[in-house]
């Protein structure tokens, strides 16, 4: 594998929807992807089925939702010894129809555990090696890319639609009570599994805030999120009722306008990790909620929970103590 003059980016979830489309978008940018996914067969055939070049892409084994596994990664990303221009944390889970809470190895809820603990473990345990990029000469600053969404921002109709409930992190009580069995939600409320994501996006988008105000000036590192658009279409919407797969798209598509493509999606990922009007850190990237020809990407406002910064440092200090890392 010769990637000696190909910038390298980890890409959580390349296996399907806009991580695969993103992969694919960067290797036809030159970049080197690493394709971070809990199967990795499958994101081999996956990168196949769109005839991407095996010489571009390395695959890692990367489970999310257990600690072990994100810390088996890095490291076996590390043996590697390529030089990481850019991480892309874009995995996540989907599960609405849970009744009971799934739990990680470590006892706390999956949805959270998956999408939010190990991409902030994974990240921490990163951030030396896109120091290090920021050091290289004639290097771009590196970036930590991390999808967010409209459902967790409640600054867009998206994000108060109430079913089952808009994203609230409360004051954290259910992480500040240590998150785990019968805990199952950050505020420390009933389970609710459709909110238990909405909470881990806007978990991660608080997180990326927080990555930047605490490491942006001394690290050069540009730390921002995006919302790509509906892709109404994906795997991400495998547990909800058939009838839902089939009339969301449609209501995106005709209804909302919100409707993009997977390669839409995937290409304004890969937009955001690689060109040069995406240098700002501390934003989140928007290309809005209704889909128009052309329309050119822009900085969109969070709301108040999402730029909350006393909140913010709980959760820092919070989730710290559960991936055991120093605050
Ligand atoms: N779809 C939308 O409308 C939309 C809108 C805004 C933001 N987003 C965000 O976009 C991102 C990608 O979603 P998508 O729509 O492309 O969904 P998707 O097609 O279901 O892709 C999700 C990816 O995450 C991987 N994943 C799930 N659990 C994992 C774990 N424990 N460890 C490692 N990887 C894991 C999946 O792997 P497997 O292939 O093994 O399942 C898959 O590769 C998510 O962060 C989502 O919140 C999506």
């Amino acid at each position: 594998m010769n990637t000696s003059h190909r910038p390298v980016v980890i890409i959580t979830g390349a296996s399907s929807g806009v991580g695969l489309h993103a992969a694919s978008a960067l290797v036809a940018r030159g970049w080197h992807v690493v394709a971070a996914c809990r199967d990795t067969a499958k994101a081999r055939a996956a990168a196949d089925s769109l005839g991407l070049d095996r010489g571009s892409l390395t695959h890692l084994a990367l489970d999310l939702g257990a600690q072990d596994s994100v810390r088996g990664f890095v490291r076996a990303f590390q043996e590697t010894a390529l030089p990481l221009q850019a991480l892309v944390c874009n995995a996540a889970v989907y599960l609405p129809r849970l009744t009971t809470p799934g739990r990680s190895p470590e006892g706390y809820e999956i949805s959270v555990a998956t999408n939010h603990l190990g991409h902030f473990l994974l990240s921490r345990l990163l951030l030396p090696d896109l120091e290090r990029a920021a050091g290289r000469p004639g290097s771009p600053a590196p970036r930590l890319v991390t999808l967010g969404t409209v459902t967790a921002n409640s600054e867009e109709f998206g994000g108060k639609v109430p079913i089952p409930a808009p994203a609230d992190l409360g004051t954290l009580q259910g992480l500040k009570a240590g998150f785990l069995d019968p805990v199952a939600m950050l505020d420390g409320k009933p389970f609710k599994p459709g909110k238990a994501y909405k909470d881990s996006k806007l978990c991660n988008m608080v997180t990326s805030r927080e990555f930047h105000r605490r490491f942006h000036a001394s690290t050069a590192i540009v730390f921002n999120t995006l919302y790509p658009g509906c892709v109404a279409d994906t795997a991400l919407f495998r547990d909800t009722p058939a009838l839902f797969r089939t009339i969301f798209p449609w209501f995106q598509k005709n209804i909302t306008k919100g409707y993009v493509t997977q390669e839409l999606a995937g290409d304004r990922v890969a937009q955001v990790v690689a060109d040069p009007g995406f240098a700002d850190s501390g934003v989140h990237w928007s290309w809005g909620n209704r889909q128009k020809e052309g329309r050119q990407p822009f900085s969109q406002a969070l709301s108040l929970k999402a730029s909350n910064e006393v909140l913010a440092r709980e959760l820092w200090e919070l989730s710290s103590l559960c991936v055991r890392l120093p605050g």
